[in-house]
């Protein structure tokens, strides 16, 4: 079978390359997973390819890249809201957690995946259980992910804890599964929820497998108290000193750190992920990200659960990342547009060591998004990428492509039954909360 190939024409590219160059009136060309086109529209274009789609009027870029998230918490969006972190997680989450099954956290994540596809997000990041179910939704609707299970546990001794089992069992029946689609980390879920012997057990099985790590850490001031209260350390000390932080782990939050946490954050090129809204919502406080991003740190950006957010939303979450920022440090240079646009793409996509993605570019995956820009809220046009962070809403997304292929087009999820997804959510929800 030949390759399927696409035009994009007339559009208005925000590249995300290396000179964060913005097209204007460009083409992409995308054939089988790959770009292979970007530049100038010449006729013969138009023969080199099956199908041409008109870009006037809308952005182009590569897909959003969620970097922090737990799928099939969406099942609890809503359930649970305006708590202490650690009151909101261990007396209303972990209770109902405790309930799900393998066909609910299937649900829950099939509608996450479908409000992330309908925001133009086409790679995400999940830590949670269950997650050969999470893996199946996205072998079947065409997104891409990291996926790990999220590990919790106390042993360390000569038992081999079953979770870490699982997840070693999930790594080799899922690691580069549905053409590539998926990868598989480790899932280690924070310091306040695993035992120093654990995460060196977990860190030793890493390092043995060649396996990445992703976790929580530094997300309140709690939780930095408590750690240092037992181990004398910081988290992200304590982390180092279980052999966990390399420039594969992907770090969740890290809003609490002083200047020898930044220091260990950069020597061992770890990637931090933030989580703005979430850190607002759950009150946990301000992420330094201008610090960290003057340090050299790479800064991915997630959403997190939707139930600490409460949605999946990455357009909104760029826009808060940059308001969050300006605010802190009450300064509005703080975080500017290009700044943000790669934390939700590039960065992303090396902090999930997928570095195929992220950029419009000739040899990168074709993981697109077409926004429609034909809208009062854009106009007048200035410019792209300002429109983009700062007056866009995830509705106007119009076209995803993952992996040279269109997922949604016109705004409709063409792999997954809309109405099914929504009727099972809810059917879930009042089965779990009953
Ligand atoms: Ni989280």
């Amino acid at each position: 079978m030949s390759k399927l190939r696409i035009l994009l024409k007339d559009a208005d590219v925000i590249t995300v390359n290396g000179n964060n160059d913005l097209l204007k009136k460009s083409c992409i060309g995308i054939s089988g997973t790959t770009i292979d086109y970007v530049g100038d529209y010449n006729a013969d274009l138009e023969d080199n390819y099956h199908t041409v789609m008109n870009c006037r009027g809308k952005i182009v870029m590569p897909g959003f890249i969620n970097a922090h998230n737990h799928t099939p918490m969406s099942i609890l969006r809503n359930y649970a809201d305006d708590l202490k972190l650690m009151d909101w997680l261990f007396n209303k989450i972990f209770p109902i957690e405790d309930k799900l099954t393998p066909e609910a956290v299937h649900a829950a994540a099939n509608l996450a995946i479908l409000e992330m596809l309908k925001g133009g997000t086409t790679c995400f990041s999940d830590m949670y259980f269950f997650m050969d179910r999470v893996a199946q939704a996205v072998g079947d609707s065409g997104i891409r992910a990291v996926l790990s299970r999220g590990l919790q546990g106390e042993s360390g001794e000569e038992d081999l804890d079953y979770r870490l089992q699982e997840n070693i069992e999930f790594y080799k029946s899922y690691h580069h599964a549905f053409s590539g689609r998926i990868q598989v980390m480790f899932g280690p879920h924070s310091v306040y929820t695993c035992s120093l012997p654990y995460l060196k057990k977990v860190a030793n099985k890493a390092a043995q497998m060649n396996v990445p790590v992703q976790i929580h850490l530094s997300e309140t001031k709690d939780e930095v108290k408590n750690c240092i209260e037992k181990y004398g350390i910081s988290p992200i000390k304590l982390a180092d000193s279980a052999g966990l932080l390399n420039e594969r782990t992907l770090a969740a939050h890290c809003v609490v750190v002083d200047d020898e946490d930044i220091e260990i954050l950069y020597k061992r090129k770890v990637n931090v992920v933030h989580n703005p809204r979430s850190n607002m919502k759950l009150g946990s406080g301000v992420a330094p990200i201008g610090k960290l991003l003057d340090k050299g740190i790479n800064i991915a950006l997630g959403t997190d659960g939707a139930s600490s957010n409460n949605n999946l939303d990455m357009l909104g979450e760029m826009r808060m990342a940059a308001y969050l920022q300006k605010v802190f440090t009450e300064d509005p240079t703080a975080l500017p547009v290009d700044q943000v646009i790669k934390m939700a793409t590039v960065n992303g996509a090396k902090a999930l060591n997928m570095h195929e993605l992220g950029k419009i570019e000739p040899g990168m995956k074709a993981d697109i998004i077409i926004i429609d820009t034909e809208k009062a809220h854009y106009y007048p046009k200035y410019n792209a990428k300002s429109s983009l962070v700062y007056s866009s809403n995830s509705e106007d997304v119009e076209t995803v492509i993952i992996d040279g292929r269109i997922i949604m087009k016109d705004k409709e999820v063409l792999t997954m039954d809309e109405e099914r997804i929504l009727f099972d959510a809810q059917e879930w929800a009042e089965k779990l909360t009953k």
